[in-house]
């Protein structure tokens, strides 16, 4: 894969962004093809509301589209989402996704200084990103309940999962950064990571394998409450 990092631009985006909405949209749209990546399609009016308050971060190389992030507040503004992560494939693996996510929580900080920020993802290098900026792995249940955002998981290839468990879990993890708790930044060490990405694995392996009678549906839940209990404890 050609290596095209240099003189990225990362900034906050703004109206003169707006013509390359299209092309944001169908970077995603493209990414959540793959089963398995939990990520959400997103409407054209929404991206360019974001982008247009403020609340949205653009990569450039040049004029050339590069990355994205955006941020959406919930629960009357005591939750941030840092949302729609995109890195367009030619430029991954050079710490852009790393420098765009740093942006994005630093806008967020300063837009919503109270507010405990979070997000979903099923990436490891996301999980990795995250923990860098100090969030934490936590259950669904210490995320917002404002169901406007949980209706964003809707257009997600994997939202029967959702569904089916009670929104307790998905293929994706659950983040968070509390201000109150989480100021110093604990990353994960390498060997944690491993612990996800078996976790992941065995998630996929529960929720999109093959044996999906009713009466063993209890039983993977318990399974499944075991496992993360153990894992988040
Ligand atoms: C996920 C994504 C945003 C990562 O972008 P990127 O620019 O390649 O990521 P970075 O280069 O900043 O990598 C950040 C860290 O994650 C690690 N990483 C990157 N890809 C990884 C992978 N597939 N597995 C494990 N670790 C990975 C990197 O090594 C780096 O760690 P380091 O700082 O210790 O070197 C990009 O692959 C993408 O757009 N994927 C499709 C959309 C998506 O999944 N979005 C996330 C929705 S939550």
């Amino acid at each position: 894969m050609a290596q095209k990092g240099n003189n990225i631009n990362i900034q906050i985006a703004s109206e003169e962004h707006l013509a390359y909405v299209d092309t944001i949209l169908q970077t995603i749209a493209d990414a959540a093809k793959v089963r398995g990546t939990g990520i959400a399609k997103r409407n054209p009016d929404y991206i360019k509301n974001k982008i247009v308050e403020g609340k949205a971060i653009i990569a450039l190389s040049g004029d050339e589209f590069a990355g994205f992030c955006y941020i959406e507040s919930w629960g009357h503004d005591k939750f941030v989402a840092n949302s729609g992560l995109i890195v367009v494939d030619e430029f991954r693996g050079q710490g852009l996704a790393k420098n765009i996510k740093r942006k994005a929580f630093e806008l967020s900080r300063k837009r919503y200084p109270t507010a405990k920020i979070f997000g979903l993802t099923t990436g490891l290098a996301v999980m990795k990103i995250n923990s860098e900026l100090g969030y934490k792995p936590v259950t669904f249940s210490e995320l917002t309940d404002d169901n406007e955002f949980w209706k964003g998981c809707q257009s997600c290839v994997n939202y029967d999962i959702l569904l089916r468990t009670n929104r307790k879990h998905c293929l994706c993890t659950g983040m968070l950064f509390d201000p109150a708790r989480d100021a110093k930044p604990d990353p994960i060490p390498p060997r944690k990571l491993g612990v996800y990405e078996r976790w992941l694995r065995f998630k996929k392996f529960v929720f999109l394998g093959g044996n999906r009678k009713k009466s063993n549906k209890d039983g993977k839940n318990n399974v499944l409450k075991s496992f993360f209990s153990a894992l988040f404890a």
